[in-house]
């Protein structure tokens, strides 16, 4: 059920920006409000969600890292893991964040003949990591359409990635291994009953938006030979805010973009915005230097303190009546 409903909003949302565009022509709307009021609504929820993480109080050091933590001289220190200084702990965040490294220490459990077994599996590593490398080389070269003119290094980017040669136009090799990824990352959900079990329309959606956009860019490049020049044209008019219309754009680029819009509204409020959380996060970016360093917790507030001889003074001529010993007579 929840597959379907994912499919199902996709395929509305695709839809939803064919008729606009195809039937009733609003290319002013799909072209220009949607993609301006898709990019605010992007940047406003990105900055909200990290300002509010951010303001949670972290009062402590509270590195919960795996890997030896720096102790007697002899004993060796895991300085990737557990880094005791900022250097550290940034050499640590750039791994995490280019070759997802805690993602690498993934492991399954299987019951083989009645015994639990635990295994590595690699797989989910490898697919996300193709997944993310590959949209963000797709999402560098799509910078063309926003820079005038055109940086070398994205030329360069591009004839890297179309360095096979096949076809023409010319086949992204990443386009391949973006597809092959998410239907990867998307099999693994339907497919791996204890996975499919914990998955809600929120796992399935966006891979499934993104497998939406990446077709209809396929399909656009390969299939209907968008007109670049016209998109150019409008993005260069979106950027520069003077936007205007364009008739010559096929409608599958609309739907293209629409999609993309619907996925920069989605972003802030998915589990998506773990590409802004990784920063936030007080296991990679907390250096475990608590023994080093002296932690006061900053709620800690004045404790009134009422000491016994106080208390003896206080109460001296009642203790005494009824014959309790005093310190101070
Ligand atoms: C999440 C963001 C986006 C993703 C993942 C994405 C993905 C893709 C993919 C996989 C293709 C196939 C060809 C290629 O790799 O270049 C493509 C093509 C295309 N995309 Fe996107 N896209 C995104 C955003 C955009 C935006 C914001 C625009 C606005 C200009 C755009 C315009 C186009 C156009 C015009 C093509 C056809 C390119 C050609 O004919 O060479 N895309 N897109």
């Amino acid at each position: 059920m929840k597959v379907w409903f994912s499919l199902l909003a996709v395929i509305i949302l695709a839809l939803t920006a064919w008729v606009g565009v195809e039937i009733l022509h609003l290319n002013t709307l799909f072209g220009i409000i949607i993609p301006y009021t898709a990019i605010a609504v992007f940047i406003g929820g990105f900055i909200i969600r990290v300002v509010r993480w951010g303001k949670s109080p972290v009062p402590f050091c509270i590195t919960t890292t795996c890997g030896q933590q720096q102790s007697l001289p002899w004993i060796k220190q895991n300085k990737i893991e557990n880094p005791t200084n900022t250097w550290g702990v940034i050499w640590r965040m750039v791994l995490e964040v280019t070759l997802f490294r805690s993602l690498f220490r993934n492991t399954k459990t299987e019951k083989i003949e009645d015994k639990l077994v635990f295994g590595s599996a690699q797989w989910l590593w490898f697919g996300s990591l193709v997944f993310h490398w590959s949209m963000l080389i797709i999402l560098l070269r799509h910078l063309r359409f926003f820079l005038n003119p055109v940086p070398g290094l994205i030329i360069g980017l591009e004839s890297l990635d179309s360095f096979l040669q096949i076809g023409v136009p010319l086949l992204y090799i990443t386009d391949v291994l973006l597809v092959a990824a998410l239907t990867y990352l998307f099999l693994r959900r339907v497919m791996i009953p204890n996975i499919k079990y914990i998955s809600q329309i929120a796992d399935y959606f966006p891979v499934l938006l993104l497998l939406g956009i990446a077709a209809s860019g396929i399909l656009g490049r390969y299939v209907y030979g968008v007109d670049v020049a016209a998109v150019k044209e409008l993005t260069m008019s979106l950027v520069s805010f003077k936007p205007t219309t364009s008739t010559t754009i096929g409608t599958i680029f609309y739907i293209h973009i629409f999609l993309v819009s619907s996925l920069a509204v989605y972003f802030p409020c998915s589990k998506l915005m773990h590409a802004g959380g990784i920063f936030l996060s007080p296991t990679r970016n907390l250096a475990n230097n608590s023994r080093i360093e002296r932690y006061i917790n900053p709620w800690n507030y004045e404790v009134e303190k009422h000491h016994y001889s106080e208390y003896e003074d206080e109460f001296r001529d009642k203790m005494r009546k009824v014959g309790l010993p005093l310190e101070k007579e």
